[in-house]
């Protein structure tokens, strides 16, 4: 094995984070299907995939380097939100608990000079700056709509359709 035993735990951790990162925004798109937000639903779904593709990639990675892959039980994710902004706040705060995981792995990655492992996790490092934008971006379009989230759906199938071009 290429990797250190504590490595591959931490690893396999973050392979359950990034599940339950997917599963969190499965229940926030059917949050937004029962508030009537198609797009804002359909956004989350292809979110939640995203998440899944991301437990994926560490999956891949603990085979190449002849790691273990110990899958855990995913935790039941919060359904309960009363708004669209309480939803989207909530995603913001799982990415940011993602960046703070991703940054642990590579402190621990450094700190053992495990440069191949340091090496795979630049993508998350960079997509976690991507992610926490977008959705902070996101969370600024909510509270600058208020009442009107409409609006807010207006404008990301403007998005939508403007990236399609
Ligand atoms: Fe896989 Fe959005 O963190």
């Amino acid at each position: 094995m290429m990797i250190s035993q504590k490595m591959n735990a931490k690893l396999s951790d973050q392979v359950a984070a990034e599940f339950y990162a997917s599963h969190k925004y499965l229940a926030m798109s059917c949050a937004f299907d029962r508030m009537g937000l198609r797009i804002l639903a359909q956004r989350f779904l292809k979110q939640a995939d995203e998440e899944r593709g991301h437990a994926l990639k560490i999956v891949g990675f603990l085979r190449d380097v002849g790691g273990a892959v110990t899958l855990e039980a995913v935790d039941k994710p919060r359904a309960d939100y009363g708004s669209v902004e309480e939803v989207v706040q909530a995603a913001l705060d799982s990415e940011l608990d993602i960046t703070r995981r991703i940054n642990e792995l590579v402190t621990q990655a450094e700190g053992e000079k495990d440069y191949a492992t340091r090496s795979f996790l630049q993508w998350f490092v960079d997509e976690q700056v991507e992610e926490v934008s977008t959705m902070t971006d996101l969370l600024n379009l909510v509270q600058l709509a208020g009442p009107n989230v409409l609006q807010v759906e207006a404008a990301l199938r403007h998005q939508m359709l403007a990236a399609k071009d």
